[in-house]
């Protein structure tokens, strides 16, 4: 049973059931607007400072004007008990229905979506409001396919209270920021985690962290790690994956810092894919040679050709055919033309998997700044000065770590740095050892020589930290000499510089 009227509104039936209370489908008697009304449960109502927490978020939510977020009408209370708020109804289902019936999204769908919520959420977050919220069962898709963020606030009405640990929003656990779990503070990078919880769900059909209890997934939010989206499709950019996994950083200060950088992201990734399918095409079509499969040609084609040729000869009986004209006319030298400037759209542009494999050294023709410093990097790790380069490339990452478009450019100086790390000191150390090995042995007949080699191993790797186990090794044997130390033999070699 349903209840008849809800303040102004006569209630026609019941749309949906939430953790926080029931929402129906009513009329208003007056003015007859249609809305989706949802009434809260007694219980919460009587809870200490709920009135004032309610009345001072639906004040903030009656501030927002965007189509991506379902607008709040009005709110009231029947009685002391009864507490409703009053929205847009939206014609359609949720999220979270259409994931249960469909699982996945296609990934160029989810980032249209994607951006859709970026809309809304920097549309709120400019008014200063959080959702805390953010989950797909908060997500309405009406019947054109506009995506509409809902129970904006709501979150932080109910946040004090007890309520919030119960069962009821036990699901929230799954979209919830790692910074939240903790109890620490929340802002709006806290959305954009959930946003990217959100965005791997749609792209994964599951979200990145589940289990058996709300406990278990929320300690998963805090420490887990989680497989990236492009695991299960290999057809997810490459591209799509690093800003997913960007989202769900779970240092906020590492997140994508706005949800209006989020939508540059995603529209510059559905350019570059849109490009990237282009450049395949036609390396497809130059691969098959020039020659153009006619028979398979739309018709239309062949009517647009068949069109021209007509406006052209009409023009053309008129006038005397120039050296341009002539080479125009021919549909050939226009095919070679196109794939002339399409082979050197390829030819410039990196690849997905070149980006990938090798931070880029020259781009557009020009060489960066930053690309200047990893080849210098480069230089001096393949000259062996591995610290060298590991120097330039951690403060080269320092200065643009913070900035969203060079996200590419640090993950590979992050592999680049890796890399050295695996390899540092492999050569070093034989080096290193086989001398030692030999001064060790000579350290009974010719004192003088083993004495030579420790010191010299000293000063030659003492800075390198990850040498230092073989540095201590030299020193502790040059100890066991009684007459000189270590500082006095520095004098007798001089550095080269
Ligand atoms: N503005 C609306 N227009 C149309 N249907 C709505 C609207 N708001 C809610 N619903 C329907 O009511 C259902 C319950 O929504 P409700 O927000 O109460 O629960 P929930 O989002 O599933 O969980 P939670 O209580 O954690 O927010 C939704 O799943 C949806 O089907
Ligand atoms: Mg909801």
């Amino acid at each position: 049973m349903h209840p008849a009227r809800l303040g102004p509104y006569l209630i026609d039936r019941k749309i949906g059931a939430g953790g926080m209370g029931n929402v129906y489908l009513g009329r208003h008697d007056v003015t007859g607007q249609i809305a989706a009304i949802k009434e809260l449960p007694a219980a919460l109502a009587r809870e200490e400072g709920f009135v004032l927490r309610f009345n001072r978020e639906i004040e903030a939510m009656r501030k927002m004007n965007s189509p991506h977020i379902v607008k709040l009408y009005e709110s009231g209370s029947d009685d002391a008990e009864t507490y409703y708020y009053s929205m847009e109804y939206v014609d359609g289902e949720t999220l979270s229905g259409r994931l249960r019936r469909e699982r996945r999204i296609p990934w160029k769908e989810a980032v249209q979506l994607c951006l859709q919520i970026c809309s809304g959420l920097k549309h709120a977050h400019d008014e200063g409001i959080v959702h805390r919220d953010l989950k797909p069962s908060n997500l309405l898709l009406d019947k054109n396919g506009t995506i509409k963020l809902t129970d904006f606030g709501v979150a932080q009405v109910f946040a004090a209270g007890r309520l919030t640990f119960t069962g009821a929003i036990i699901g929230t656990a799954e979209y919830m920021a790692p910074e939240q779990v903790d109890g620490r503070r929340t802002d709006r990078r806290s959305d954009l985690y959930s946003l990217g919880a959100v965005l791997y769900t749609m792209l994964v059909g599951r979200p990145p962290f589940s289990g058996g209890t709300a406990a278990e997934i929320m300690q998963k939010q805090r420490f887990g790690q989680f497989d990236a989206p492009r695991k299960f499709d290999s057809e997810i950019p490459s591209w799509l994956d690093d800003i997913v996994c960007q989202l769900l950083e779970k240092d906020p200060e590492r997140r994508l810092p706005d949800a209006f950088v989020l939508s540059k992201r995603l529209q510059e990734l559905l350019k570059k894919m849109e490009l990237k399918h282009s450049t395949d095409e036609s390396r497809s079509l130059s691969e098959s040679g020039t020659r153009l499969d006619l028979a398979a040609a739309p018709r239309r084609f062949f009517d647009a050709i068949l069109m021209r040729d007509l406006v052209k000869s009409q023009i053309s009986s008129d006038e005397p055919e120039t050296f341009f004209g002539r080479i125009s006319n021919n549909i050939w030298v226009l095919v070679g033309m196109l794939l002339l400037v399409l082979g050197s759209v390829v030819w410039l542009w990196p690849t997905e998997r070149s980006l990938d494999r090798d931070p880029p050294i020259v781009r557009s023709g020009q060489q960066s700044e930053a690309d200047r410093i990893v080849q210098m990097a480069r230089i001096r790790w393949k000259g062996g000065d591995a610290a060298g380069a590991q120097y330039l490339l951690k403060n080269l990452r320092a200065v643009i770590v913070s900035d969203a478009d060079q996200f590419h450019f640090v993950r590979n100086i992050d592999r680049l740095l890796a890399s050295i790390r695996n390899h540092r000191g492999t050569y070093q150390r034989a080096f290193i050892r086989t001398a030692l090995d030999r001064a060790h042995r000579m350290m009974l007949e010719e004192r003088e020589k083993a004495d030579g080699i420790w010191r010299g191993i000293i000063q030659l790797y003492r800075d390198d930290s990850s040498l230092q186990d073989l540095v201590d090794e030299a020193r502790s044997q040059l100890a066991t000499l009684p007459t000189r130390s270590e500082e006095g033999e520095h004098s007798s070699i001089p550095a080269p510089w």
